[in-house]
Formats: structure tokens, C-alpha cells, sequence
């Protein structure tokens, strides 16, 4: 986040109360019902939580709502339910089950509609696919798909025979997905042909193919590949390995019960990245997570069997996860899904969207809102958006201004903002307004979610007062709160529970205003925010150093107009090899190639030395400077080697 945002950030003084219209209708209506409910769910977390999960279907009732042993959370204990039977079984038999439960878009325009009944039988369907691959229970599978349904019904299918999904984004490399396998130890991967984005064809199933040839013994042996033909560009089959997703569905039968898993079996294991090695595989659980994907649909979003939802977010991401399937489709609420980019074929693909299907709510990142305000207001203008009811952000902190642009050219000055503070690791929404009730301020992501017991504190951990800057904190487990980084116990407490003694550490740095609204600032930690994709800066670095001429590499973001930050690379090279800008594309081409697309440096800048302290660590803080064309201020003198300072803050063309 830039200098100048953080600066808006401290005047701003805009507030935004909910329209009477808006709070007589919403589940909460008033900030005193919020107060007492919040107080509630903080005070006697037993009753709240209790009432709450008794609106999801338990095959067998918990005994006990948490059970806590520090940084070790199990909730619902001996609850039995599954999350499939919740999006789906539950429907049928009432008013919803001929409703769309998923409305679809592809980017050359097709277009699908599946009822909560159609997708039920889908679901069960390629549940008794998995099955007849012999996945078991516990079994994890990679899902590497574009953004179709049958992305969604691999998910629902996983969950509806215990199976463990792990969602690779589309956007990732072959090496990537071979990582995930490795750490996951997964044997069945779903993919397809390839998706369409930005009006060419991305192959995937050219990258499994890619992840899977062998050698590596830490990556285990992929029994099925079970392909889904989306665009219909020749791939290659290996006999025995792989299969038509369409062929093993017309061989597969239509029932399927969902059966009862613990509560605290697990769902999914999504990879995200930290401030040091490689991604971590956050784990979620079944009860926990789908009571705070449930619940935060139900009082943030306010949704109704009435609305047309649209979270624009992939579901290789955890909003995906949590407010593109689970969310939405346990509240029984029709969910909107495009394939493709928001400037294809045209910049107004997103608004004719919101015009076609009468689209009431909108969830989408700030990223894109800068874009848009880009590209500029006729593209808003040609279309009708006067079917919006309330707005929602996530991925990274708003600027004042974005928000401002969210509000009057798409909100038309109506609908509330929700802007959403969350994570990975979270699994649902942690700080937000509620759309009825809370006043809203440009830029801040304003008060907790129920349950939630945030703070900011200070270097020694304890709490600070208003205005002033420090880490963020929650002091309290929380039902969707991830249970593990799969198969690293020791790792998950060292992140996530040592930093602030008792409580879980965001890697995020906020301050509360006197009225206790959370101003997000960004991250901390080692770890970059790119148009809302998170990055590890040590990821990057490693990516670089694998290159044959590269010998260190250091890399720091740069505040970003349109990203939020820019990825800036310095790198040292090997003996006797030269600089050129050939060699900067070979390696922006490189980390592409290891990480994805996602990754692509921005700048790549080569020097003789990094500047280091006398310890070895790399002064980031200085490359930070430098990297935005900042004078070097602060102390230097534990500088290994001042004179490449001079070097380094030279730009790159
Ligand atoms: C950032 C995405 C400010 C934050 C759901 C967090 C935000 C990281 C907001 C998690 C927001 C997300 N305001 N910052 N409303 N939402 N962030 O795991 O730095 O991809 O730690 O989860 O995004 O990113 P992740």
C-alpha cells in the first residue's frame, strides 16, 4: 500500500450509515443488535455457536461446541454432517430445488444454468466416478480446472465421499502443481482440456502432463487423471492414466449418499504463501469451516433466495472456495461464475454481466476496481446496474478513492460496501461491516465478525490505543480458523501462534480508530500482495537462484497503482556472465515458468552485491527504499558494502 494511501487512510473522515431501507430489511438491523450479538458470540461463545450451527443438517449432533488446547482448536466435537448434504440435499424436497443454484458464463459467451437438483445429480455423479477410481476417504485429490462448474462439482464430489480437494489455481505452473502434489500426496488429479482467457486457450492439461512426468521420488505415483473437455484442443490421453470426465459420467450412476464425516474431518488443503519457504498447505476441517462460510454469507452478504450472488474471485483462491461454492450454495442462494477476464471481449464484460442476469450482489477485489476506474466510466454508463444491492471487496485494503469510485459509478450511491478483511488461513470473513448496521468509512474494513476477537498490538504484545499502528491479532479461536499446515505441526505454531504469546498472528499491521474500526495497512511479514494474489518474496527469491547464472537474489514490492504492489527482483550474477536485457526477459520468463504467470517480476535489477547487515540478513527495508526510488534514509552503517547502494538505485531501463 502506498505512502499516499496510508496518508488518505489517516484523514479520512467519510462515514456511511446504512439506508433505513437497507437495516429494515437486513438480518441485522441496528449496530446496538450487532453489539449485543457480537458481545454474545465473545462472552458465551457456546451459545451463540450452538444456535448458529443448529441451521446446518448433522447427521449426528456435537457434544461439546470447542474444545481448545493451545494452538489446537477442534469445534462441534462429535458432530457428524457432511458439506456436500449441506449444499445440496438439504434443498431438495423445497421451493429451492428447481432454482439455479450455479448460473454460468463462459468467456466466448455460452451460457448455463444448473438447478440445485441438477447439480445434486452431478455431484453424486462424479462421486461414484471418484469412487470407481478407488478414492477413499482421506484420499487428498488436485483439482486444476478453469472456471466452470464442473470445477464446483469436483469440490461438492470430493466433499461427499470424504475425499480431501486441494484446488490449484489455473494460473499456476507445471511445477507448482508437482509441489502440491508432493506435499499433498496426492494420486487423482481433475483437470481439463484447457479454459479460455482473455480470448486464448490455456492448456492445462499440457501442464499435469508437465507435473506429472516422472523422476522426482518425493512425488507420488498419480493413478487418474480424469480430464473435462472444455475447449476441445487435441491433448494427449496415456492409456490406462487418463479419462474423459464425460465418459466416466455417462458410465456413472446418479445416486450417492453424502456420507457422515467427523466434524473435524478434513475438506481441503489450500496452498498459500508465507514470509519463508515453500507455500503452506492450510488445512480446513468440515464443521467449523462451512459454519463460517455459511454464517458470513448469511449476515454479511444478507443473502436471499431472491438474489443473483456474483463473487468474481477464481476458485483456485479461498474466496473461491468460500463465496463462490460453500457459502452461497449452504444458504441456498443462486451463485454467478464467469470463466473468463473482466476486458474480454470488451472493458464492460463484467457490467453487461451484472446487466444480463440482474446480478444483486457484487463481490469483487480492489485491484479490479482500479482497473475499471481505469478504463473509465463510459464503459460503466452503456449499462443498466440499477439491479445491485450491496457491494463487497476483499483481497488487499481499498483505497479511499476506489471506494468512492465503488460506490457512486457502480453502487449508484445505494448500496452498501462491505469491505471484507480475511485470509487463507481464516477460511471466512474475519473483519467487515454487516450492510444494515454498521457505518461505513472508505477504507476501513470496520468491525469484527461474530466470534471474532481482534486486537492490535505492540512489539511486546500488548494492546495499543487508538490510532496507533501494530500488529493485528486474534485472541480467540474461531470456527472456520485453519487447523493445521498439512503435515507440519511444529510450522503451523511457529507462524501462526508464537509471534504474540496466546494469540494467532495475521502477518498484517492495523490500527483501530477511537470508534474500534480496523484500518487494515497491509502486510508485515515477507509476503507481497499482487492485484490480491499472495506472494512470498522467499518463493520469488528461490525461483531466481534456480536460474544456472543467477548466484542471490533479493526481492521487495513496490507500491502499485493498479496492483497494490509490484514485484521488484535484485539479483547477483554468477561469475563471469553479463548483464543484458535479454537476460531480464530470460528471467521474468523464468519465474513465469516455476511459479505462473501470477509471479511475473516487474523489474529486475542486477547488482554486484546485496546490501547485508553483518549478520548475512538482507536489508530489505533499504531495498524497499530503493526499490521506490526513496533517498536511503534510516542507519546504514551495518552495511556490508556501501558502495553498491549508488548501483542499486539505479532504474532498470
Ligand atoms: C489481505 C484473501 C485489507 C491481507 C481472502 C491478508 C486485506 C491477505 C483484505 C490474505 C481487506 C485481504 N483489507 N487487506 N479487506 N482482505 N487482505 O490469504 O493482507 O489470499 O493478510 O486471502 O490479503 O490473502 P489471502
Amino acid at each position: 500500500m502506498s505512502q499516499k494511501n496510508i496518508e488518505s487512510h489517516l484523514v479520512e473522515k467519510r462515514v456511511f450509515k446504512p439506508s433505513k431501507d437497507f437495516s429494515k430489511k437486513a438480518r441485522i438491523g441496528s449496530l446496538a443488535e450487532y453489539k449485543t450479538l457480537w458481545e454474545e458470540s465473545i462472552k458465551k461463545p457456546d451459545k451463540f455457536w450452538a444456535r448458529e450451527a443448529a441451521e446446518l443438517v448433522w447427521q449426528q449432533k456435537w457434544t461439546k461446541v470447542l474444545e481448545w488446547k493451545e494452538p489446537f482448536a477442534k469445534w462441534f466435537v462429535g458432530g457428524k454432517l457432511n458439506v456436500s448434504e449441506n449444499c445440496l440435499d438439504r434443498h431438495l424436497g423445497t421451493p429451492r430445488q428447481n432454482k439455479a443454484a450455479i448460473l454460468w458464463e463462459g468467456e466466448p459467451g455460452e451460457k448455463r444454468a444448473l438447478t440445485y437438483q441438477q447439480l445434486h445429480r452431478e455431484v453424486c455423479k462424479f462421486a461414484n466416478v471418484l469412487k470407481s477410481h478407488h478414492v477413499k476417504k482421506g484420499e487428498r485429490v488436485i483439482i486444476y480446472m478453469p472456471m466452470v462448474p464442473e470445477a464446483s462439482i469436483a469440490m461438492l464430489a470430493c466433499a461427499r465421499i470424504g475425499a480431501t480437494h486441494s484446488v490449484v489455481f489455473g494460473g499456476f505452473s507445471a511445477e507448482a502443481i508437482r509441489d502440491r502434489i508432493a506435499d499433498s500426496q496426492a494420486t487423482v488429479v481433475i483437470t481439463a482440456d484447457g479454459g479460455y482467457r482473455r480470448g486464448s486457450v490455456v492448456g492445462l492439461k499440457k501442464n499435469v502432463d508437465d507435473a506429472l512426468k516422472g523422476g522426482d521420488p518425493s512425488v507420488p505415483r498419480v493413478r487418474s487423471v480424469i480430464v473435462f473437455q472444455r475447449t476441445g484442443q487435441p491433448v494427449q490421453m496415456e492409456p490406462n492414466r487418463d479419462h474423459w470426465w464425460h465418459e466416466e459420467m455417462a458410465k456413472a450412476d446418479g445416486n450417492c449418499p453424502a456420507i457422515p464425516l467427523d466434524s473435524e474431518h478434513p475438506l481441503f488443503i489450500l496452498y498459500t504463501s508465507g514470509s519463508t519457504g515453500q507455500p503452506k498447505g492450510i488445512l480446513h476441517t468440515t464443521g467449523g469451516y462451512l459454519m463460517g462460510a455459511y454464517i458470513t454469507c448469511k449476515y454479511v452478504f444478507d443473502m436471499r433466495d431472491e438474489d443473483v450472488y456474483w463473487c468474481t474471485a477464481d476458485i483456485g483462491w479461498v474466496t473461491g472456495h468460500s463465496y463462490m461454492v460453500y457459502g452461497p450454495l449452504a444458504n441456498g442462494a443462486t451463485t454467478l461464475m464467469y470463466e473468463g477476464a473482466p476486458n474480454w471481449p470488451e472493458n464492460d464484460r463484467f457490467w453487461k454481466i451484472i446487466e444480463d442476469y440482474r446480478v444483486t450482489i457484487f463481490y469483487t477485489a480492489p485491484t479490479a476496481i482500479r482497473s475499471f476506474i481505469r478504463w473509465g466510466d463510459q464503459w460503466v454508463k452503456k449499462h443498466d446496474l440499477s439491479s445491485l444491492r450491496l457491494l463487497g471487496s476483499v483481497g488487499e485494503p481499498i483505497n479511499p478513492e476506489a471506494w468512492m469510485w465503488y460506490h457512486h459509478t457502480i453502487g449508484g450511491g445505494r448500496c452498501p460496501i462491505v469491505d471484507t478483511w480475511w485470509q487463507t488461513e481464516t477460511g471466512a470473513i474475519m473483519i467487515t461491516p454487516l450492510p444494515g448496521a454498521t457505518p461505513t468509512r472508505p477504507g476501513s474494513a470496520t468491525l469484527p465478525f461474530f466470534g471474532v476477537d481482534a486486537a492490535i498490538v505492540d512489539e511486546a504484545g500488548n494492546e495499543v490505543g487508538p490510532n496507533v499502528s501494530g500488529k493485528l491479532v486474534i485472541r480467540k479461536p474461531w470456527p472456520s480458523m485453519l487447523r493445521n499446515i498439512h503435515g507440519d505441526r511444529a510450522r503451523y505454531r511457529k507462524t501462526y501462534w508464537s509471534e504474540v504469546k496466546g494469540c494467532y498472528f495475521a502477518g498484517d499491521g492495523a490500527r483501530r480508530d477511537k470508534d474500534g474500526n480496523f484500518w487494515i495497512v497491509g502486510r508485515i511479514d515477507d509476503v507481497l500482495n499482487v492485484a490480491g494474489h499472495r506472494i512470498g518474496t522467499s518463493e520469488l527469491e528461490g525461483a531466481l537462484v534456480s536460474h544456472p547464472v543467477v548466484a542471490e537474489a533479493a526481492v521487495v514490492g513496490r507500491p502499485d497503482e493498479l496492483k497494490g504492489q509490484a514485484v521488484v527482483c535484485f539479483v547477483t550474477l554468477k561469475q563471469d556472465v553479463t548483464a543484458t536485457d535479454q537476460l531480464r526477459d530470460d528471467l521474468k520468463k523464468h519465474v513465469r515458468h516455476v511459479i505462473g504467470p501470477v509471479a511475473t517480476p516487474d523489474e529486475i535489477r542486477f547488482a554486484d552485491a546485496l546490501p547485508k547487515t553483518r549478520s548475512g540478513k538482507i536489508m530489505r527495508r533499504l531495498l524497499k527504499q530503493v526499490a521506490c526510488g526513496a533517498v536511503v534514509t534510516g542507519d546504514t552503517t551495518t552495511l556490508e558494502d556501501l558502495s553498491i547502494l549508488a548501483k542499486l538505485a539505479g532504474k532498470e531501463d
